[in-house]
């Protein structure tokens, strides 16, 4: 089971590992209604039966092999449109993770979450948050982190072990991430955004860059210019047209 001892404030202090469960986030949701949770408080499991992943779509992950966890958070000091600050802050907290095994690896952040490697994707987050009248009061940030599992990876996933042919301990990857997720929230707390926003925009995935796109007009190419504060993504297209996106408003095809 996972033990790990954190050398942070309160992400990753409270730890609740399950053999298997149905989702850690809708577990988290859960027992957050119960309020069983401090903030920082993590749930993990081997094994999803029910992993929910973006988009409506599962999440599927060999038992044992990745890590599939949830990290439960209070940032009531967002209001509803910065939602997106959390998305970035997970993000980054990843991509360093991945920096820290290899400074040599080319690793990005594909708009809004996604973790990619060599053009590949390594990871994903899903963060449901619940909203009141003062803001963000509760987030629950939803990780699936590719990273021993070599066989039945689709073709646009990659893993850790398959990038760096070489296992990896579970434990020591998840108290990295705990590590580098409090340290860009204390930043994010602290009301530092901008610093948050540059470090994002400088590790976009193709950003500046011709690459082919689909919205809900058709398939065009384009270049990601850049992503407005609230997490709206700006791509220009071959007419010099700048078009603005929110989530799955549109996808890439190809580059
Ligand atoms: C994506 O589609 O890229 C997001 C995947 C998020 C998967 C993780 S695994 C742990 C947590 N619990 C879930 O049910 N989903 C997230």
């Amino acid at each position: 089971m996972h033990k790990i001892f954190a050398n942070t404030l309160f992400v990753g202090k409270q730890i609740i590992s399950l053999p298997s469960c149905h989702s850690t986030n809708d577990l988290m949701a859960q027992m957050s209604a119960k309020k069983q949770l401090y903030e920082g408080a993590i749930i993990i499991t081997k094994h999803q039966t029910k992993g929910k992943g973006q988009r409506g779509s599962q999440w599927s992950s060999p038992e044992g092999k990745n890590l599939t966890f949830s990290v439960y958070l209070k940032p009531y000091f967002l209001k509803p449109p910065q939602q997106f600050e959390l998305n970035r802050m997970t993000s980054l907290a990843l991509l360093d993770v991945v920096k820290s095994l290899s400074a040599d690896f080319k690793v990005y952040v594909k708009w809004p979450n996604d973790l990619i490697v060599n053009k590949k994707k390594v990871a994903g987050i899903l963060i449901e948050n619940s909203i009141n009248q003062n803001g963000i009061s509760e987030s629950i940030i939803g990780i699936g982190f590719n990273v021993n599992q070599t066989e039945e990876i689709l073709p646009t996933a990659t893993s850790l072990a398959k990038q760096f042919e070489q296992e990896f301990d579970l434990d020591k990857i998840l108290l990295k991430i705990v590590q580098r997720l409090e340290h860009y929230y204390l930043i994010l707390r602290g009301g530092d955004f901008r610093f948050i926003h540059e470090l994002y925009e400088s590790k976009l995935y193709l950003k500046d860059k011709v690459a082919y796109y689909e919205d809900a007009i058709g398939k065009f190419n384009g270049i990601i210019r850049k992503v407005h504060p609230d997490g709206v993504l700006e791509i220009e297209d071959e007419s010099g047209i700048h078009r603005k996106y929110r989530f799955k408003e549109v996808s890439l095809l190809s580059y």
